[in-house]
């Protein structure tokens, strides 16, 4: 393999575009939105340089990795030379089975189709695709240079040397590979979810405030980041989809989302991204300030 596409340039395409190109590869990182690629594009140079200047990386790995970064807002002209295409690309059911159906039409008949989804059935995504034995899903974890986890799903009809193939990927780039079946939430997220969930019900019937909660976590358990501000690195938007994806998936109340989080992803507060979540992040995200909303 030595040309990738990435599709989706947001929080984890352009980790997974700078993995990639740090790693030698091509990589080709699509987006709908310039302005995304633009963001993207100045992510993953910060990111390189903070590499650089902690001794990680040289200058000149640096610059090879950003030379290897080519971006394009078409999808069928990036997909043609690919040898693996991950898509990255926000976290919902029927935007993602439209472009595995495009991956489909102009991808080449050797070419790996792998999604970095966080919860979406491998197996569904797959059936769009006229071979569904070639895909994968390729699980990534935030931020993408940091982690050392993939977590790899096999669907229904994932062909072993697809999954051999991406075991074998993943490990090259450093990362260590952990094969899961697909079922909601796979493991990471089957596990996680319900934990950030009962965080924010716990903050909701005032149990305790956003602080007591986060710091009960990190000390107790050992946590490195309290579940509250897990979810607004993760993006409360995501958190939401993939609850969802668990309450439908399994079709247990367990899983129902709780009000609190709906009512901030529909006021757009969603965490680092938009600047607030449980904690407030105008003054940037390295010193925990609690959110005016959640102030006693
Ligand atoms: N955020 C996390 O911590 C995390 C961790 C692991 C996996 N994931 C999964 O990774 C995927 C991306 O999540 P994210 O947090 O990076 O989301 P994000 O909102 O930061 O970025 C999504 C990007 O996809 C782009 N996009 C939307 N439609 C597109 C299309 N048709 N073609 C190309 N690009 C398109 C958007 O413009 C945006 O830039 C989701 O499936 C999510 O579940 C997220």
């Amino acid at each position: 393999m030595k040309n990738v596409c990435v599709i989706g340039a947001g929080t984890m395409g352009n980790g997974i575009a700078h993995v990639f190109a740090q790693n030698g590869y091509s990589v080709s990182l699509v987006d709908v939105s310039q302005d995304q690629l633009n963001k993207a594009m100045s992510t993953i140079t910060k990111n390189l340089d903070r590499q650089v200047s902690k001794n990680a990386i040289t200058a000149q790995t640096k610059e090879s990795a950003l030379k290897n970064i080519v971006t394009h807002t078409s999808l069928a002209t990036a997909v043609k030379s690919s040898d693996l295409v991950v898509e990255a690309a926000t976290e919902n059911l029927n935007l993602k089975l439209d472009i595995f159906r495009q991956i489909d039409e102009n991808a080449t008949a050797n070419c790996i189709l792998a999604s970095n989804t966080s919860s979406i059935s491998i197996t569904k995504i797959a059936s769009v695709t006229s071979a569904p034995e070639r895909v994968i899903g390729m699980h990534f974890m935030n931020p993408v240079p940091v982690m050392k986890l993939v977590e790899i799903i096999n669907g229904y009809a994932t062909k072993k040397e697809v999954t051999d193939n991406i075991i074998n990927l993943s490990r090259q780039l450093g990362k260590i590979p952990c094969v899961v079946n697909d079922y909601p939430g796979f493991i990471a997220n089957r596990i996680l979810m319900p934990m950030i969930n009962e965080a924010i019900y716990s903050l909701y019937e005032g149990v305790a405030g956003v602080e007591e909660i986060d710091t009960v976590m990190k000390l107790g358990m050992a946590h490195p980041m309290g579940p509250l501000q897990l979810a607004d690195f993760i993006g409360l938007d995501v958190c939401l989809s993939i609850l969802n994806v668990l309450h439908e998936g399994f079709g247990n109340p367990k899983y129902a989302p709780c009000p609190l989080l709906v009512n901030m992803v529909t006021a757009k507060r969603l965490g680092i991204k938009t600047g607030e979540g449980f904690y407030d992040y105008a003054q940037g995200s390295k010193d925990l300030i609690v959110s005016e909303a959640f102030k006693k």
